[in-house]
């Protein structure tokens, strides 16, 4: 029987798995030793991860993979992932190389806009409301000039503030909604700040209005916030090249691939259920790259998602057109991410990933990361309307499985040959595993 805790994030690391270890677990030394065996050596590095979330107790690690030879925009990547699904990097990798030969990938950065809403509620004359917001606007911008002045000096700031009107789904309901240029920045912590002050100005220039009622100055501020919501910052990446070039290696004719594969992505963009793994296929790639750079990948998801779903219907992030002899493959995401400030300062792997990229400005970035999502795609599709996705995922999974037996190289290597020519199960794994060692079963191991 488990007891709740009072104060639990006052304990020492060492009181907090005290108390867990001796609230859940059988084998209470086991457990320390596998959380402490997670910690970093360095001290200084363990402390850096010690605070950037709270209640740490130890690490959780996450393989770091790099995939070389992106040529995007006539500039060569190795670009890093942080991700621990198998075949996701060799994947990235086989694509990048594919594009290599064939051009590479070109981006476009649509827009850059981050948006941001004080959600608000108002109870009377909306003519009133608007005239009110135009003529204190001027307000707005002096009120949160020492928050922008070090964004404008880098060419960013506050571009547009409005009002909206959402009363007619929800009564009493509106927004000021302002419009933000963070630069290489995400921008959160600007744009949320900005946000707080124009709920402070607005509500004081109202109650100090005349023209407004008592009850008509009893706005009701619910909340400040961005929005991560970004279909006004958006980058595309494409790939394209004759038809004759996609030649593929598994048999099937340029001209039947093109096809099959722009119709893969044709079902993608009309049925929700494969909708929905394709962009989980382009969110291996991207979030991988996100993560691996010191940005939010929920944010990142969350935005994707919705742009995918923009039309009514949740669709792919992906498209493709085989016209005039040219085959098109291209991704439009929204891609808020920042290259300064937050994790990207703190984190040494972060620091790392983002040197092994050339530091790139944010926009760059964001066509890093796109591009990374569309070669994740090009490879699932090729890979399913081709050869289909298990030849290669049971190549990986067969090595998870003889990672977890323990077999040494050589075993690994005898068991990896027979499956070239063998079809990959946990159960016939195992069993090639046994007699290759000379052992009945695993549990053999165990007992010796
Ligand atoms: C697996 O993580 C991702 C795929 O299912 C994506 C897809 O089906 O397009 C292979």
């Amino acid at each position: 029987m488990t007891n709740p805790i009072k104060g639990f994030s006052k304990l020492s690391k060492q009181g907090k798995i005290e108390w867990i270890v001796d609230q859940y677990f059988q084998d209470k030394e086991g457990a320390v030793e596998l959380l402490q065996s997670y910690w970093h050596d360095d001290q200084k590095v363990q402390k850096l991860h010690d605070e950037f979330i709270e209640n740490t107790v130890s690490n959780f690690y996450t393989p770091y993979g790099v995939a070389p030879n992106f040529l995007i925009d006539g500039k060569l990547y190795a670009i890093p992932f942080a991700i621990e699904e198998s075949s996701v990097v060799a994947a990235a990798a086989k694509s990048a190389s594919f594009w290599l030969e064939r051009g590479g990938f070109k981006t476009t950065i649509i827009s850059t806009t981050k948006i941001g809403h004080v959600h608000f509620m108002y109870d009377d004359d909306v003519e009133k409301l608007r005239t009110f917001i135009e003529e204190i606007k001027d307000r707005f911008y002096t009120d949160t000039a020492s928050i922008t002045a070090n964004m404008q000096a880098r060419g960013g700031g506050i571009l547009d503030i409005k009002l909206v009107d959402k009363s007619d789904q929800l009564e009493n309901y509106f927004q000021l909604e302002a419009r933000f240029e963070t630069c290489d920045s995400m921008g959160a912590n600007f744009i949320n700040s900005c946000l707080e002050q124009f709920a402070q100005t607005f509500t004081a220039a109202i109650a100090d209005d005349s023209r407004f009622s008592e009850s008509e100055k009893a706005v009701q501020i619910v909340m400040c916030i961005l929005s991560n919501y970004t279909p006004e910052c958006v980058v595309r990446s494409e790939v394209s090249c004759p038809i004759e070039q996609l030649t593929d290696g598994s048999g099937i004719s340029p001209e039947e691939f093109a096809q099959k594969f722009s119709r893969a992505v044709k079902i993608a963009e009309i049925e929700p259920y494969r909708a929905t793994t394709h962009n989980k296929g382009i969110m291996n790639g991207i979030d991988a790259v996100v993560i691996a750079t010191g940005n939010d990948f929920r944010a990142i998801e969350a935005a994707c998602h919705t742009y995918a779903s923009r039309n009514g219907q949740y669709s792919s992030l992906t498209h493709c057109e085989v016209k005039d002899g040219i085959f098109r493959f291209w991704i439009d995401a929204p891609m808020a991410l920042g290259t300064v400030g937050g994790l990207t300062t703190l984190h040494p792997m972060v620091k790392f990933s983002l040197e092994l990229l050339g530091k790139p400005s944010a926009y760059e970035l964001m066509s890093i990361i796109a591009s990374s999502g569309l070669a994740q795609n090009f490879a699932a599709l090729r890979a399913l309307t081709t050869t289909g996705i298990q030849k290669g995922h049971m190549k990986m999974h067969l090595l998870n499985i003889l990672n977890q037996l323990e077999a040494t190289n050589e075993e690994k290597e005898i068991i990896v040959d027979h499956f070239k020519h063998n079809t990959v199960s946990h159960s016939a794994a195992v069993k090639k595993f046994c007699e290759v060692r000379g052992i009945k079963s695993p549990e053999e191991i165990k007992k010796a």
